[in-house]
């Protein structure tokens, strides 16, 4: 939705039409790797329209992640593709739990903890990667451990994974929910690296601001 939001309020159309060209290259390609991708997407959207919208943030923000610490062509794609699907699980876990407005109780919390587990069991019945599975399924974890639900700890974490996990939080705090005020763009990357570092690989931390600085250095010129 943020994504959206950016495409239709930029001052500068041409600028914002530029952005819409990638995004769509990046989904016919996508289309054409896999043909029940849209399914899978248009099944998540009519059974949670939030999950829909952060899944296709997520996705946009982790292909500039990606690029920014070196991935491109076929690999950026799969980073793509897993960062797209990363929730795709919440397709089992009841649309009550996951658009509960306020605090989920224990065995709620202990379902949607099951997302991880749930999108495994759907992407495996498919041809996808090991890195898109790994994205799905460990993007919970934590880089100093006590994610879920494997426990990984740094570098067991798929590096994909890793991207996932920190543009996951990143949109969820710069985005409006009913229980939550979005926080900008700086504000959630500082409170990222002030209150959550333990849990996201610091060298995408310190990629993220570089890309936040480079986002906000082409607005500030095409407003000019
Ligand atoms: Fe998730």
């Amino acid at each position: 939705m943020a994504l959206v939001e950016q495409l239709y309020e930029h001052p500068d159309l041409a600028f914002a039409l530029s952005e819409a060209k990638e995004v769509v290259t990046n989904f016919v390609s996508l289309m054409d790797e896999d043909p029940d991708s849209l399914a899978h997407l248009i099944g998540l959207s009519t059974h949670d329209f939030y999950t829909y919208n952060h899944s296709l943030d997520v996705c946009i923000y982790s292909l500039g992640l990606g690029q920014a610490v070196g991935y491109s062509g076929e690999e950026l794609k799969e980073l793509g593709e897993g960062s797209l699907f990363h929730d795709v699980g919440k397709r089992k876990v009841d649309v009550d739990i996951i658009c509960k407005a306020g605090p989920l109780n224990e065995q709620e919390w202990a379902e949607m903890q099951k997302h991880p587990q749930y999108g495994l069991q759907l992407l495996s019945e498919f041809d996808v990667s090991q890195a898109i599975m790994a994205c799905c399924f460990e993007h919970h974890e934590s880089f100093t451990g006590n994610g879920y639900p494997q426990n990984l700890v740094g570098e067991e974490i798929h590096p994909m994974a890793r991207i996932v996990a920190l543009t996951d939080t990143y949109d969820a705090l710069t985005t409006q929910r009913s229980y939550n005020i979005p926080m900008t763009p700086k504000d959630a990357l500082m409170f990222v690296k002030n209150k959550l570092s333990s849990r996201y690989d610091p060298e995408l931390v310190k990629a993220m601001f570089s890309v936040l600085f480079k986002m906000e250095q082409t607005f500030e010129k095409q407003a000019q």
